[in-house]
């Protein structure tokens, strides 16, 4: 015999999920916001990333300081002798006072962007060189140039002039040669190249035609901007002094993009303990105290931070100032 299938009672049935019709301009139940949560993802993605990399790179620093480069680098006594027969523990740390860095940027001229353009994709950096660089106008310099890699990020419609200069001829001439793919772009802006040492003066080292180099050299300018230079030069506190100076009024702008010390200790041991292999193999002072150099005595008078913020936990600095000027 079939059994007859019980039948829910009434006090069982499904009531009705919504009573009342929702309000006019209520949305119901808000699902999570996507917005903050990929925001959230690509910091921590970006974050996460670099912290792997330096410690990658201090790595493979570590494995590129043979025992020859050690000898071979060492320090030098203020006589000019070689500080010999140390272990490297006992080594003194270098400075930029008893370390020279130029003969390394010949070194690494030709294969800079290949070295440094994958780090730079995943930290995210051509975002933070856009935001700044599309900021420049007017009559513009840039130190401390390198290989040219913010040619890109110009906005040649408010550029009205720019130099490009660097202390170092071969990183210079990579940038020189790279301006070939932006000559279209920038044809109505006068653009020039010079070696010039930004912590000195800008004074031009190398320059072939030194009339235009001190033609070029000597103007005042509407933009100065530099990325990534005050870790690498001897004296950035000078630097910033000689950025003041090239500015035509204090309407101008120093636009600044620039790694050193972190927020964090943990990180700074980190810099700290591999600074001196850094230094060696790519020339940069990544331990600097950036934002501490608006404190030194010979830059307060002289630059005013207008806004700045940091990135990859306060390694990177982006900085937007003016000269002071008593106009
Ligand atoms: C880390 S690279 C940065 C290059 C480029 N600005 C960029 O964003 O990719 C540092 C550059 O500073 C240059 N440099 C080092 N000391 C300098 C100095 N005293 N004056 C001008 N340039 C200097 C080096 O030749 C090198 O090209």
């Amino acid at each position: 015999m079939v059994k007859p299938v019980a039948r829910p009672s009434a006090a069982f049935k499904y009531k009705p999920l919504a009573t009342k019709p929702p309000a006019a301009g209520h949305q119901g139940k808000k699902g999570p916001r996507l917005a903050p949560i990929v925001m959230g993802g690509a910091v921590l993605y970006v974050a996460a990333t670099y912290v792997s990399m330096l410690v990658f790179k201090s790595k493979g620093d570590t494995t590129a300081y043979t025992k020859d480069q050690q000898q071979s680098h060492q320090p030098q006594d203020a006589d000019g002798s070689k500080v010999m027969g140390l272990r490297s523990d006992q080594l003194p740390r270098l400075t930029p006072d008893n370390y020279d860095t130029s003969r390394i940027w010949g070194t690494v001229a030709n294969s800079y962007d290949k070295e440094i353009g994958m780090d730079e994709t995943v930290m995210g950096m051509g975002v933070l060189r856009w935001w700044l660089v599309s900021q420049a106008k007017g009559d513009v310099l840039e130190v401390a140039a390198g290989t040219g890699r913010n040619f890109g990020y110009y906005r040649p419609s408010q550029v009205a002039s720019l130099v490009v200069t660097d202390d170092h001829a071969s990183m210079l001439s990579q940038a020189e040669a790279k301006f070939a793919q932006y000559k279209e772009k920038f044809h109505d802006t006068f653009v020039a190249f010079q070696t010039a040492n930004v912590d000195q003066h800008l004074h031009a080292s190398q320059a072939d035609n030194k009339e235009q180099a001190s033609q070029d050299l000597s103007r005042k300018f509407d933009t100065v901007i530099d990325t990534f230079g005050l870790c690498s030069c001897h004296d950035p506190a000078e630097a910033l002094v000689a950025m003041a100076d090239a500015c035509k009024s204090s309407e101008s702008r120093i636009l600044l993009l620039e790694h050193g010390r972190s927020h964090y200790d943990w990180l700074n041991r980190l810099l700290d303990a591999n600074v001196d292999k850094h230094v060696q193999k790519w020339g940069c002072w990544w331990n600097r105290g950036i934002m501490d150099l608006f404190q030194d005595d010979r830059v307060k008078d002289k630059v005013e931070v207008l806004s700045s913020s940091r990135w990859h936990f306060g390694t990177t600095c982006y900085i937007v100032a003016r000269p002071k000027r008593s106009e």
